[in-house]
């Protein structure tokens, strides 16, 4: 549990805009949809991530077919690092993420409106509570985190 979590059902999750997002210049496309959905940054980074972070980052995925070409691509350029909070955080993103696959992905998804591949997703986002609690850890100290009330009358 991340601090400002003792609300029942409120979670951190992480998410990374990929290179691609960046490079493509939908930073503010992608971040408008998660604060519209009433979710808060608790953090936000750009920067490159080195491939040994990206290594340990996708542990669970070391020895897949796909491994290489995901931390090749996870490096190619700058991404965004973002925790985000609110009432089920963790698969309320997911489902504004949309499928891993674009193809298989539902309309108004970001996968699906910007995706041009599974390899090239746009964006990243925790599994599972477990996974989001991991994750928000490996790129930002407690300290880091900041909490606040989602807006609500500004937009
Ligand atoms: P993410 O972790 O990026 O949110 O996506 P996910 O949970 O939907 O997908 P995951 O199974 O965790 O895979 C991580 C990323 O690896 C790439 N991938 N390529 N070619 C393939 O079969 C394949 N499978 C996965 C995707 O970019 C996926 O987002
Ligand atoms: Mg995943």
């Amino acid at each position: 549990e991340q601090p400002g979590e003792e609300q029942k059902h409120m979670q951190t999750t992480l998410v990374i805009i990929k290179p691609n997002g960046v490079q493509g210049g939908i930073i503010g496309e992608i971040i408008a949809r998660y604060e519209k959905a009433r979710l808060s940054i608790a953090a936000l980074r750009i920067r490159n991530i080195t491939r040994e972070e990206a290594d340990g980052f996708y542990a669970e995925h070391r020895g897949k077919g796909f491994f290489t070409e995901l931390v090749d691509f996870m490096t190619s350029g700058p991404v965004v690092l973002l925790a985000l909070r609110g009432e089920k955080a963790v698969e309320a993103v997911r489902q504004m993420n949309g499928a891993t696959n674009p193809k298989n992905a539902q309309p108004g998804t970001i996968r699906f409106d910007f995706a041009p591949s599974m390899g090239e997703n746009v964006v990243h986002s925790s599994d599972s509570p477990e996974s989001a609690a991991r994750e928000v850890a490996y790129w930002f100290k407690d300290s880091e985190l900041v909490n606040y009330p989602a807006a609500s009358h500004l937009l």
